[in-house]
């Protein structure tokens, strides 16, 4: 167990650099074992999630390396055999090795996928997007088997644009044959990541990035050398923490269009931004912020995993904010936390209203998911006095050295293990 010590209220100044996406490279490992030869992913984040997957791929038998920030993935001594829980639960990304094993050997059996508590997260999705490619899905005991005479191409659609679904048939389809078309595809900019890194091993994919995606099927992956994208949901994070209590940081090496959506947002409430082509910096903490209200959407909407940090900051907004939740059903753990830190916040159904301004004041509080740790950070940096977070393991899982990364700007933070 880790837990992380904040003393709130110091102000945070200089520049903050953006690691390679989660998301990305969650998708991008497993997906590297559809290849024939060695491929080379760089800018990809030392984070438990990244280093969860290459174990997983390790135990398969493909030889991984790892030299800073890439990732050397071998796959030609990998063995095709069940994955069982003690990989697969450690997080939810470990579905992406359905597609890949069901693209590359048309069979594959592993447990059940874990990941953060944040909703029912089912995969019938996925299961569909395979059993229309001809596959045929049996789940027993905990564990699934997906195998296939052979893959062929179909037109599939998806009930809801769901990111895991359309990265998961994507895998699976780059070498069935004949086209297969996914309608309602999501949109994120991770699929545009990953469908790239397809194509550069050999894959024929178009559309990636809109609602419909074609993928024709080719017999043969080779090698390639790929950069993950900075990582939106990070970059947005801290942002956020510089509206909350930075003056003029830098928040460097990101994509600013994947977003627009937060920048509005934040604009809207009065924060002072300088946008260039590849930073943002918050200049300056406004002594009065106005309310808004947000409602999470599938991509270019506002991202559900920022919605969790973007409540502290309308806990300091001069009036009453709305906050809507419509992708996952339980992604309000956060709230009971910052009331004890001295937040007004009720939550209804989907939806929390935040009443500020509030003062909060440091106390004991729980990470109960990455994105919640996120914003428990976030809170601990604004609050009077010292804040400690326990289950500080699940903020690890998607943020690269944040207490190195925090410290280099002024935070007083400190990681312990209990
Ligand atoms: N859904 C289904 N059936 C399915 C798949 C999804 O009903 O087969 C529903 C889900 O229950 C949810 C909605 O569709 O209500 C969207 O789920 P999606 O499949 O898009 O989510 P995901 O692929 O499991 C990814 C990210 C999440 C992020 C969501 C939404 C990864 C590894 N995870 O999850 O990231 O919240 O997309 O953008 O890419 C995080 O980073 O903290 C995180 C949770």
């Amino acid at each position: 167990m880790k837990k992380l010590r904040i003393e709130g209220k110091h102000e945070l100044t200089g520049t903050i650099r953006i690691s390679g996406a989660k998301n990305s490279s969650v998708a991008l490992i497993p997906a590297a074992l559809l290849a024939s030869e060695t491929v080379t992913i760089c800018n990809v984040p030392e984070i438990t999630d990244t280093d969860n997957l290459c174990n997983m791929l390790e135990f398969l038998g493909a030889t991984v390396r790892r030299a800073s920030e890439s990732v050397v993935i071998d796959p030609k001594t990998l063995e095709n055999k069940f994955i069982p829980e003690v990989y697969t639960k450690k997080l939810r990304a470990s579905y992406y090795f359905m597609g890949a094993l069901l693209g590359k050997y048309k069979h594959v059996e592993l447990s059940l996928p874990g990941g953060c508590s944040i909703g029912a997260r089912p995969i019938n999705l996925h299961l569909k997007g395979f059993e229309a490619l001809g596959a045929k899905v049996t789940n027993e005991k905990n564990k699934y088997t997906v195998e296939a005479k052979e893959l062929r191409g179909a037109n599939i659609y998806l009930d809801i644009a769901s990111v895991g679904a359309t990265i998961n048939i994507m895998l699976a389809a780059v070498k069935a044959k004949g086209t297969t078309i996914i309608d309602n595809a999501a949109k994120e900019p991770e699929i545009v990541n990953v469908a790239t890194f397809l194509n550069l091993m050999g894959a024929k994919i178009t559309g990636a990035g809109t609602s419909t995606i074609k993928i024709e099927g080719v017999d043969r992956l080779g090698k390639c050398f790929h950069e993950v994208i900075p990582d939106r949901i990070e970059a947005g994070t801290y942002t956020i923490i510089a509206a909350l209590c930075g003056h003029n940081l830098k928040i460097d090496n990101v994509i600013p269009e994947h977003l627009d959506s937060l920048l509005r947002k934040l604009e809207e409430m009065g924060v002072e931004l300088e946008v260039g082509s590849d930073y943002i910096i918050v200049l300056d903490r406004k002594k009065e912020l106005k309310p808004t209200n947000i409602k999470t959407a599938v991509y270019p909407g506002f991202a559900t995993d920022l919605q969790q940090p973007f409540t502290v900051l309308l806990t300091i907004a001069n009036g009453k904010s709305k906050v809507e939740e419509t992708i996952w059903e339980n992604r309000f753990m956060h709230i009971p936390y910052l009331n004890k830190l001295g937040a007004d916040i009720t939550v209804k159904n989907r939806t929390a209203t935040v009443q500020g301004p509030t003062e909060l004041k440091g106390c004991e509080v729980v990470a109960t998911d990455l994105r919640a740790g996120a914003a428990m950070v976030a809170a601990a940096l604004l609050a009077e006095g010292k804040t400690t977070i326990t289950n500080a393991e699940h903020i690890l899982r998607g943020y690269e050295q944040i207490v190195e990364k925090l410290k280099a700007v002024g935070a007083k933070i400190v990681i312990k293990e209990i």
